[in-house]
């Protein structure tokens, strides 16, 4: 967590900024984020415009550019909300526009650094007055507990009338320039016909056959990859190359590190996940912070809110987004084993994620120090990246003076897969002048 607040004042110059009392131990984000120089940038609704979609003849007058490796600055520099607005209206590469959807998020970020840490300060306003830090739920319908509540872009929702309840999200892409073309067409890269919510969707028996996909990942859909990963021209989500293969592109740093802060199952114990991006979206070595609530063997929760501390074992939909109860279950604070026997109501809800803090270890553990606070329909996110985590194996390691590729993206108002708003890659410099420039902290 975050150290206690010293008593620095940051002088801005040119590129870095040049801090209050040196010689202190601890490391410690800037104590006067005001003093830090800030940066809008306009995150855009991207729809289904997948690496193969920017490649064919729909994208007018682009494709050869595109393949090439130009950036998409270079043609569309300033036209984010005019991008967005041709997707959430349904006019082009979104099947299911969302009323009232926001073309762009305009994400205000601040950056900073010491020898040790980068210190990112994130702030967006949500679409709805309310915190998005509610998740999918167990629902006790008198006899079974079934799942209650997915992401606005699911047919539950849009076909059925089934309520959207999904996390808010900020998430970070980062190369050191070992994937060719991210620092040009960034997020862009990552995403495919095929993946979910994607065109042509890969059927989960398709996926389950496949050798790499199925039979060794255990993977039943198709989530981001590389171009790096697979063997054709068209990037096709089957055609990968061999585990051999992959792993040695992995090993020689041919991955995009990617982390999610997330409302429900990171944000409540003060952490943001760690994965990477490859083959196929995957975290990192270790334990993540969040699990699936459900015990297999007894076909029931996990775990219960625990009455004694909460006042509550279970939530009810009208008290779902109550601020004044807890948002998750938390092992070490709030959770008990969850007891059948409890005199269960239809209607009774349970998360389906727990979160804990203490069973988070290894590289999945490395964003320890990521908190966000919504107030007044703005999320706050202050967060804390170790530049280099000691797992160079699927981390991106940064140094002081060197200058790194990141995409950002949030999302916003019980939304996932290609329902974010995504920036276009952005350069970020540790103490050096970066299109967003970390300053200097000591
Ligand atoms: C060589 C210039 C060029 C490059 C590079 C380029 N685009 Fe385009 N893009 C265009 C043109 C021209 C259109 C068509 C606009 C129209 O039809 O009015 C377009 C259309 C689009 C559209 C559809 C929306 C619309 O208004 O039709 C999206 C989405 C898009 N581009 C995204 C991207 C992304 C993402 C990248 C980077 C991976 C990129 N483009 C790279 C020129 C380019």
């Amino acid at each position: 967590m975050h150290a206690p607040i010293k008593p620095i004042v940051l002088v801005p110059l040119a590129a870095t900024l040049v801090a209050g009392l040196a010689g202190t131990a601890s490391a410690a984000a800037p104590s006067d984020w005001s003093a830090v120089p800030s940066q809008t940038l306009k995150l855009h609704f991207p729809g289904q415009s997948s690496y193969q979609w920017l490649r064919s003849k729909e994208h007018k007058r682009a494709v050869k550019k595109t393949v090439q490796g130009d950036s998409c600055v270079s043609c569309h520099e300033d036209e984010e909300a005019e991008l967005g607005q041709t997707m959430v209206s349904g006019d082009r590469l979104e099947p299911h526009p969302i009323e009232g959807k926001q073309p762009v998020i305009e994400l205000v970020v601040q950056a900073a650094h010491d020898s040790d840490n980068l210190y990112l300060r994130f702030q967006w306003k949500t679409r709805n007055s309310f915190a998005g830090t509610a998740h999918p739920h167990w629902r006790f319908d008198g006899k079974d507990w079934k799942q209650i509540g997915w992401p606005m872009l699911h047919k539950k929702v849009w076909k059925e009338g089934q309520p959207a309840i999904y996390e808010d999200r900020l998430s970070m892409m980062i190369d050191d320039g070992s994937v060719p073309m991210f620092a040009e067409q960034g997020c862009w890269l990552t995403c495919h016909d095929g993946a979910r919510d994607m065109q042509d969707v890969a059927g989960a028996d398709q996926v389950k056959a496949h050798p790499l996909l199925g039979k060794t990942l255990k993977k039943k859909d198709v989530r981001k990859y590389l171009p790096a990963s697979r063997t054709d021209e068209a990037v096709s989500w089957d055609a990968t190359k061999t585990a051999e293969e992959i792993a040695a592109i992995k090993a020689a740093g041919g991955f995009v590190d990617l982390m999610h802060w997330r409302g429900h199952r990171s944000n409540p114990v003060g952490m943001a996940d760690d994965g990477y991006v490859l083959e196929y979206r995957l975290f990192d070595d270790g334990k993540k912070m969040f699990s699936k609530n459900w015990d297999k063997a007894k076909n029931q929760p996990k775990y219960m809110f625990d009455a004694k501390k909460v006042g509550f074992k279970s939530k009810t939909m009208d008290k779902l987004r109550d601020p004044a109860a807890p948002p998750a279950l938390i092992v070490e604070e709030n959770a008990a084993p969850f007891d059948p026997n409890a005199g269960w109501k239809e209607g009774d809800m349970i998360p389906e994620y727990y979160v804990t803090r203490t069973g988070a270890s290894g590289s999945a553990a490395d964003n320890s120090d990521a908190t966000g606070t919504w107030a007044d329909g703005m999320w706050t996110v202050l967060w804390t990246r170790k530049l280099d985590t000691g797992h160079p194996q699927d981390d991106k390691i940064m140094k002081v003076g060197g200058t790194y590729t990141f995409g950002f993206a949030v999302h916003d108002d019980n939304i996932t897969t290609r329902g974010h708003h995504v920036s276009w890659p952005m350069s970020v410099g540790i103490g050096t002048e970066a299109e967003i420039t970390a300053v200097t902290v000591k």
